[in-house]
């Protein structure tokens, strides 16, 4: 990884890995260069474009007009918005869509959308004839920031959440800021709060930027673009080392998030949101951090609209949600627990998160059953 380049408006992020390194364009309407830097990439591809219904309806026509207007035939496949193609019945069709239009071994299989067409299209890439590359055009701010780096992807089994997958990096990956301009303001805000956890986990200076900036990035323009790349670049660099710490806010988070159902009451941001500052409580409660950096955190994600308080959770009094017990069974049912001990990110200050190897449960359970009664 090299420190994002300027080139006018448009950053590109250098994702060294080797011989399977990759580039991130990062600004307003790099969608329009897709066509002409697939082909610099692979002179004479084919490829197939991957989206979900509602992004095929704002972006599919620019894509695919970047594509022609370079000499690359494209091909669709479009499938239903929303986690539930995240499946074996969604992995089928676009692999039996993409064996029909005849994507081979040198082609490109272009994800086009949000954190659950990248998965997919890149999982289907992965397995397709052992293995076909694929470009990330993500086209939400969770799947910018979050979910087009670090090379994960998979489906959900009916067991659980992501439990089938590969590791597949793409060869080129595209975030258009302007594309956001569609994006719903609550699914805006959701992968915002990734773009928070980067600064609170390792980066005070970007939270304190965030803090004066927020309103200019949300409008969009070069704020959203400094706020991207710099979420890209802080991401990129913790995958190669202490990897844990990206988890701040999301043993909680998960928990919550299973415990409304993966629903739309709450969405993976809003969890991630609430898990930090519960995090950051919960580091208070240990007496490891200020109480006015917690305070911090919580004034900033309720200044951009995000929910911060297990009450803010639609329908939080009823059902399981209101049960300590409940939710430290679902996180118990986390990957993190290793012999009834779990692992946490604690918060020693805004930009300093530790990994917290054997966190008492019991400790966290009188936690939450405080915060609770709160
Ligand atoms: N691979 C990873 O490392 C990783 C990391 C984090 C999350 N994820 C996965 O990402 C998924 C969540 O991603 P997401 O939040 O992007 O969800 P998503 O892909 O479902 O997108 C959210 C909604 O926004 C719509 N949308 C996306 N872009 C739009 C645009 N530009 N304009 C208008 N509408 C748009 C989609 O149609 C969808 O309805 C989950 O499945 C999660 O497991 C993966
Ligand atoms: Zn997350």
């Amino acid at each position: 990884m090299t420190a994002p380049l300027k080139h006018s408006d448009t950053t590109v992020v250098d994702v060294a890995l080797g011989d399977r390194a990759y580039d991130i364009v990062i600004g307003r309407d790099v969608l329009a260069s897709l066509g002409a830097r697939v082909a610099a990439l692979r002179p004479g591809v084919r490829t197939a474009i991957v989206t979900d219904k509602t992004v095929a309806r704002h972006w599919l026509e620019p894509a695919e007009a970047s594509l022609a207007a370079a000499g690359i035939a494209a091909s669709r496949v479009i499938v239903e918005e929303g986690e539930g193609s995240k499946s074996y019945a969604g992995l089928e069709k676009v692999s039996e869509a993409l064996i029909a239009a005849k994507i081979e071994r040198n082609d490109f299989v272009i994800a086009l959308g949000g954190g659950v067409v990248g998965d997919l299209a890149g999982f289907a890439a992965a397995i397709l004839r052992r293995g076909v590359d694929f470009v990330q055009v993500p086209t939400s701010l969770l799947a910018q920031v979050d979910s087009s780096v670090g090379g994960k992807t998979g489906i959900n089994s009916p067991q659980g959440k992501n439990l089938l997958g590969a590791f597949h990096q793409p060869v080129l990956v595209i975030a258009d800021t302007a594309v956001l301009d569609t994006l719903s303001p609550r699914q805006f805000r959701a992968g915002y709060a990734e773009v928070a956890k980067y600064g609170v986990l390792g980066d005070e200076a970007f939270f304190a930027w965030l803090e004066a900036n927020h309103a200019e990035l949300f409008r969009g323009d070069a704020a959203r673009k400094h706020a991207i790349a710099t979420s890209i670049v802080a991401r990129d660099e913790r995958e190669t080392g202490d990897r844990a710490l990206l988890n701040l806010g999301h043993t909680f988070g998960h928990a919550l998030e299973a415990a409304t159902g993966f629903s739309d009451r709450l969405f993976h941001g809003e969890g991630v949101a609430i898990g930090m500052v519960l995090a950051a409580e919960f580091s208070a409660s240990l007496g490891i951090i200020p109480q006015a950096d917690v305070a911090r955190i919580e004034r900033h994600l309720a200044a951009v609209g995000l929910p911060t308080r297990l009450q803010d959770i639609a329908g939080f009094a009823q059902e399981g949600l209101a049960d300590a017990d409940a939710l430290m069974t679902l996180m118990a049912q986390d990957k993190k627990v290793r012999r009834g001990k779990l692992t946490f990110i604690l918060l020693e200050a805004i930009g300093r998160a530790v990994i917290a190897k054997d966190v008492e449960p019991t400790r966290v359970r009188d936690f939450l059953q405080g915060k609770l009664k709160a």
